[in-house]
């Protein structure tokens, strides 16, 4: 087989057999397929699309790169959750300890920060101690021990998605939603979960703007995770502006501590962790339907036991316990900078791109793979978008420790936040559901 013939075929709009995406894959896996034509290829598709036949070929062929996890030995329903990444996106670090919590398995394998959008893996190890390169054999001793294991992708679990993802990464061609669910539902098959819960993010900070496109993943993620016996839920919530009060690695994870210790803290991100949880609650046999599961979610995360679960996990992957209970204390950036309003009106716009981007210059994220990360940068709201603001009110502040490029972020952070006369439209956070029965809009 010519390569060049295949990105010239696709690059007609015709599409692939299934023997040429196996050759494809498997060849590119290998290092047989150089990441030029790779490129070219994921350009064409990016052009021409593909089927929602040729996205479940390359779906298989992923899978097929590596190997499967068997978590036949755990007990019970095993439900992942997964978001398609954004900023402030922090609902894992609440979800998985409430759910281990109800007697659901979660077996996690998450992701590091990627481009403008944070990562689970990189939250985690702010944490001193917490290791999150766990082997087979220790993710599942984990998670047996105590419900839930938060592990990265190793170099066995679907290879060719760790190369593919890296190359889509650096030319433009993330945002291909047939490709996004082959490599989210490659990993999730792989890890051997039974169940799914997919949250996949729509608007400016997320990697999909478009709703249509949006319902669109949402029903392949639905479809296709079916055939592999995995019941997936994908909610469409909306990426218009950073989650929650902290946007960065540490800032993060102390706004997640303080909601599993109290039960309080932002509205919108408790609302869609609940929405989230519930759906696994669900899934995992432990509610009728969502209403209930919500009532059990907001139980368990009330009564503070997510926070000692978190603690067991987090202990159990190598993390220091006095720093669970004293994240203040360890955590503490040198260099702070405070946002101000220069007018009175209200808070327009936070724009969360933008700030994902001032997050990588401030350090929280990465330019390149081997880039280290500054686990204390970040920025912490005051106002939300939408909240009135007075002339000399404080807006944000923005935190980091090692001098990277802070003056692009701060002046990034700047332009982000615009105060004017007028509130912005305020979108509803959860805007559709698909389940195994269909797709239900929620506005
Ligand atoms: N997350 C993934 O794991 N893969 C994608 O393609 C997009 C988001």
């Amino acid at each position: 087989v010519l390569i060049v013939e295949l990105i010239a075929q696709k690059q007609r709009g015709e599409s692939l057999t299934a023997e040429q995406i196996e050759y494809l894959i498997q060849g590119f896996t290998r290092g047989d397929v150089p990441d030029y034509q790779m490129s070219a290829l994921l350009m064409a598709i990016y052009f021409r699309g593909v089927t929602d036949q040729e996205g479940r070929l390359f779906l298989n062929s992923m899978i097929r790169s590596g190997k499967r996890l068997n978590l036949s030995a755990i007990p019970g329903t095993k439900v992942d959750k997964h978001s398609t990444g954004g900023v402030g996106d922090k609902t894992s670090l609440i979800i998985a300890p409430v759910l281990a919590v109800a007697g659901v398995p979660v077996p996690m394998i998450s992701g590091r920060g990627l481009g403008h959008t944070g990562g689970t893996l990189d939250k985690l190890e702010s944490i001193p101690g917490f290791y999150v390169h766990l082997s087979d054999e220790e993710f599942e001793r984990i998670l047996k021990q105590t419900g839930c294991a938060f592990g990265a992708q190793t170099t066995e679990l679907v290879p060719a998605d760790r190369k593919l993802y890296a190359l889509r990464d650096v030319t433009a061609t993330v945002s291909i939603p047939p490709l996004i669910a082959a490599s989210i539902l490659s990993k999730k098959i792989a890890e051997g979960t039974n169940a799914l819960v997919m949250d996949v993010k729509v608007g400016e900070g997320g990697f999909l703007r478009d709703q249509n496109e949006a319902e669109e993943l949402a029903k392949m993620l639905v479809r296709w995770s079916a055939e592999e016996n995995v019941e997936t839920i994908a909610f469409g919530t909306n990426m218009d502006k950073p989650l929650g009060k902290a946007a960065g690695n540490g800032p993060e994870v102390k706004e997640c501590l303080d909601i599993l210790k109290t039960g309080q803290g932002d509205a919108q991100l408790i609302a869609l962790s609940r929405a989230l949880g519930a759906g696994m609650l669900m899934l995992g046999g432990k509610s009728q339907d969502l209403p209930s599961g919500e009532k059990l979610f907001d139980e368990i995360l009330d009564s503070g036991a997510g926070f000692e679960k978190f603690k067991e996990i987090a202990i159990a992957q190598g993390a220091n316990p006095f720093a669970l209970d004293h994240y203040e204390q360890v955590s503490v950036p040198k260099f702070k900078h405070e946002f101000f309003a220069n007018s009175s009106g209200y808070l327009t716009r936070v724009h969360p791109q933008e700030i994902g981007w001032a997050l990588v210059d401030l350090g929280a994220g990465r330019y390149q793979s081997v880039d280290t990360v500054d686990h204390t940068a970040g920025i912490i709201f005051e106002k939300q978008q939408g909240d009135p603001v007075k002339a000399g009110d404080l807006l944000a502040t923005a935190c980091w420790s090692t001098p990277r490029n802070e003056k692009a972020a701060l002046s990034r952070f700047e332009k982000a936040m615009v105060v004017g006369e007028h509130k912005a439209e305020d979108k509803p956070l959860l805007m559709f559901r698909c389940d195994k029965s269909g797709l239900t809009k929620l506005i």
